[in-house]
């Protein structure tokens, strides 16, 4: 049977939930956690696919800002929700939806595009590529000794409550905007996060939070736990769950992990989605204490709109880099040389773009010469000697030695400054 794809209205939120939970084998309220997500919701955004009256597939996204190499935000949409009934599968309606969802994105504006996948094989078909890695670490809390270094700042538990829920997202916020990676969250979770509001997703969160205090006793790091009991053999073996730790400054970062790590009755701490690259081991008298752990793809992003994302960061080092852009099914790829500068540097930027299909066909580089053209000094294309197949030749899209066409530097006056002429 056909299907279409829409958003929905408010009213079928409880329906729209039934239909996510058949596809993740999950049996919670969904009337309950419909009443509470409508008033939360922008509706815009929330997508079904709908056999007849019967929604079959879902996905929703929200508005978010993710943070790039150089401490620049991005304005972004993350996906969520994305499912389809189980017998309902392998019929191209993700792919509908999929596409019509980040059709809305860039019309919305969005540059990148997020989410977490269930499974590895779902999104690379849709432009998206694993991004922010992620990783556990487990701390063995008899054998770490984080060294004192300095006065160490001052540590206070907090209870949950609007005050600290406050303290401790004005400090997310300062850590996230210089953390590559990081994206903003939405307000009502951060009330869920420290248990000051139930849910109907789930039990109500438990636990501790501790701020961190320079010597002026302003908070710059904060730390939200919980503790799995376990005791063994009359020995306690309680592991300590890191919920989220963020910190403003080295010390704080220090002096949070070395709170942990000296818990008394603690064997292990865990914290869970965390950056592989975490200093934690470097900072441990004995880094064998501190093991990795399911370290992988976490946060995956699709660019919405490739110049923009590409030139609002920065880069390692200063370098050029051509770069083929295919969007869906097309003759020829988008030609972007990007010229990548450092932080602190004048930004980076796209010197050259061109939109239109290459009129030299990609599999016959033979022909470039037939027709006149050659190829610009930074493309790394084959040469017309080299085997048919392999490498995939670059189409000669920059090239300002065609026939005919128009010197480089009219064209670009004439088309702004990123279009180069093509071949006739
Ligand atoms: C993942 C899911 C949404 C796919 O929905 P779908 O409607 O079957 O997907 P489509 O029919 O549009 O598939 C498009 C392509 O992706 C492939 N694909 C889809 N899901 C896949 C999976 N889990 N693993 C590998 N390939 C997958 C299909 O084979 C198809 O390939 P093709 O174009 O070469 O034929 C669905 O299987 C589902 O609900 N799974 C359980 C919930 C879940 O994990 N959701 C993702 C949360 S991040």
């Amino acid at each position: 049977m056909p299907f279409h794809v829409r958003t929905i209205d408010p009213a079928e939120t409880a329906a729209w939930f039934e239909s996510v939970m058949t596809a993740f084998l999950d049996r919670s309220d969904a009337a309950a956690i419909a009443a509470e997500v409508v008033p939360l919701w922008d509706y815009r955004r929330v997508w079904a696919a709908f056999e007849g009256d019967t929604i079959v597939g879902t996905t929703r996204s929200w508005a978010t800002e993710l943070t790039v190499p150089g401490a620049v935000q991005l304005p972004g949409s993350a996906i969520a929700g994305v499912t389809v009934r189980p017998i309902h599968r392998r019929q191209g309606i993700l792919s509908r939806l999929m596409t019509t969802e980040l059709d809305a994105a860039r019309d919305r504006g969005d540059a990148v595009a997020m989410l977490y996948a269930s499974e590895y094989p779902i999104y690379g078909r849709f432009g998206f590529g694993p991004a922010v890695p992620t990783a556990t670490w487990t701390v063995s809390a008899a054998d770490a000794l984080l060294p004192v270094s300095a006065p160490p700042g001052i540590i206070t538990f907090e209870p949950p409550s609007i005050a600290t829920r406050d303290e401790v997202r004005r400090i997310f916020h300062a850590a996230r905007a210089r953390q590559p990676g990081e994206i903003w969250r939405r307000e009502f979770t951060w009330d869920q996060d420290l248990g000051l509001r139930t849910t109907a997703w789930g039990p109500t969160w438990k636990g501790f939070v501790a701020l961190h205090r320079d010597p002026t006793w302003a908070p710059d790091g904060y730390v939200r736990y919980h503790v799995d009991d376990k005791w063994e053999q009359r020995q306690p073996r309680n592991v300590l769950q890191v919920d989220e730790l963020h910190a403003l400054s080295d010390e704080a970062y220090a002096d949070l992990w070395r709170f942990l790590a000296q818990m008394d009755l603690v064997a292990t701490v865990r914290a869970e989605r965390r950056s592989p690259a975490e200093r934690l081991p470097w900072l441990l008298t004995n880094a064998r204490a501190a093991q990795m752990s399911e370290s992988g793809d976490g946060m995956w992003l699709r660019l919405l709109d490739v110049p923009r994302a590409l030139e609002a960061r920065s880069y390692d080092r200063t370098a050029s880099l051509v770069l083929d852009v295919v969007e869906g099914v097309v003759e020829s790829p988008t030609r972007l040389l990007l010229e990548a500068r450092p932080m602190g540097r004048p930004a980076s930027r796209l010197r050259a773009r061109r939109t239109s299909p290459c009129p030299c066909p990609r599999s016959r580089p033979p022909t470039w010469a037939a027709r006149g053209c050659a190829m610009p000094s930074w493309c790394t294309a084959r040469t017309s000697t080299a085997p048919a197949r392999s490498p995939r030749p670059m189409p000669c899209s920059a090239l300002r030695t065609c026939p005919g066409a128009p010197p480089a530097s009219r064209a670009r006056r004439r088309s702004g400054r990123t279009a180069l002429p093509d071949c006739p």
